[in-house]
């Protein structure tokens, strides 16, 4: 979102548009964003904007890719993708664009740079980190391996791309499991999301150790306010996001990645109206927009990091990208990360992860000191 005033350029026709462009895409705007609280005025505000973001991509062959946790203005305003980690990774691998424009953090637009080195990809807000990626570098995954030389190393793809050269494999929250049963080894560690790590454990019998990383935002939601919101709308399905503690996890309908809480959503009956989402708010508002029809309680808490990004800063960006918002991986870093996102791709079995029904809760991960 702008925090000021409009720079008098974005507020004059674009390229030769004309008030009915405006309106037209004001329009545009309002068919979606009305769901989720935007008013005319505000739609009439940003139509410039939004306009010209989308014909300068179109002049330059790019495409904006953008993670479900993106402001609505964002999501359905200018990207031409949105979604989960796993589906923005693939299209970041099989567009033809020549330049990806990645609203979301640093570590997704490092993911797309390791896997189309020939592009050019820019990050909007290259101050968007995430806590999991920056609890843990290279040097310590090294130092890991030394102590546990016989387990597979699998790492979260919430990981900057040094880390990802270090380990076996990536996963992301839509495959965690298949990845984890999908390597040889009995013995993982599984880095660095602590949390997802130990809902893991509970699902498999491999041996699981974990590392001391946490999401910021799902580290926040506590077993006692998710019964209290049970008890509010005992007609409500829960879905929690697999970043989230156990005791959280335990009293959901559905714990997954926010691909599969799309697919929940998406899949359930008709009659089924509310839905309890314990994740990012970002989701919410996408599902509020998707499914007008249904009703989405309030749990969600903001990533400041994703909320980084804004219009203005996507139209800085295609206009004339800073150095710190173009992306690089050195080739030597780049070869192995690809080698693990590749054993990745190798080892998801499309549709078959979300980790819920919970039948078999028991063990726990170990910490990997
Ligand atoms: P997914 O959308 O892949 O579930 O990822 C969640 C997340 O926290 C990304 O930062
Ligand atoms: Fe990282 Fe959590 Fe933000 Fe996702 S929601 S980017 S895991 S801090």
């Amino acid at each position: 979102m702008f925090d000021g005033q409009v720079p008098r350029d974005y507020i004059l026709p674009v390229n030769g548009g004309t008030d009915k462009l405006i309106e037209a895409e004001a329009d545009r705007l309002l068919a979606r964003l009305a769901k989720v609280g935007w008013s005319r005025g505000e739609c009439e505000f940003y139509a410039p904007i939004t306009l010209k973001i989308r014909e300068l991509a179109k002049r330059k062959n790019a495409v904006i890719l953008a993670h479900s946790y993106q402001t609505p203005d964002i999501q359905f305003g200018i990207a031409d993708f949105r979604g989960d980690s796993l589906a923005l990774s693939e299209q970041a691998r099989d567009t033809d664009a020549d330049v990806i424009v990645f609203c979301g953090v640093r570590f997704m637009a490092e993911t797309a740079k390791t896997l189309s080195p020939g592009k050019t990809v820019l990050l909007p807000a290259p101050d968007a980190g995430c806590s999991l990626s920056e609890s843990i570098t290279g040097e310590q995954v090294r130092e890991m391996r030394s102590r546990h030389p016989d387990a597979a190393f699998v790492c979260y793809v919430n990981t900057s791309a040094e880390v990802k050269a270090e380990c076996d494999v990536v996963c992301t929250s839509a495959n965690a499991m298949s990845i984890v049963e999908g390597v040889d080894e009995d013995e993982i560690v599984f880095l660095p999301d602590r949390f997802m790590a130990g809902n893991i454990a509970r699902m498999t019998t491999k041996r699981i150790h974990h590392y001391d990383g946490r999401c910021i935002v799902h580290e926040t939601f506590e077993k006692e306010t998710a019964l209290a919101w049970k008890d509010t709308y005992p007609d409500a399905r829960m879905l929690v996001h697999t970043e989230s503690r156990a005791d959280v996890v335990e009293l959901a309908d559905l714990a997954g990645g926010t691909g599969d809480m799309i697919r929940y959503v998406r899949d359930s009956p008709p009659e089924q109206k509310r839905f309890m989402l314990v994740t990012e708010c970002g989701l919410s508002d996408r599902l509020k927009v998707e499914f007008p029809d249904k009703e989405f309680i309030g749990t969600c808490s903001l990533c400041p990091h994703m909320k980084r990004v804004d219009l203005r800063k996507v139209l800085q960006v295609l206009e004339e990208p800073r150095p710190e918002q173009v992306i690089e991986v050195p080739e030597d870093v780049r070869v192995p990360a690809l080698r693990s996102i590749e054993r990745m791709f190798e080892l998801t079995r499309k549709g078959a992860d979300p980790l819920k029904p919970h039948s078999n809760l028991g063990e726990s991960s170990e910490r990997c000191e």
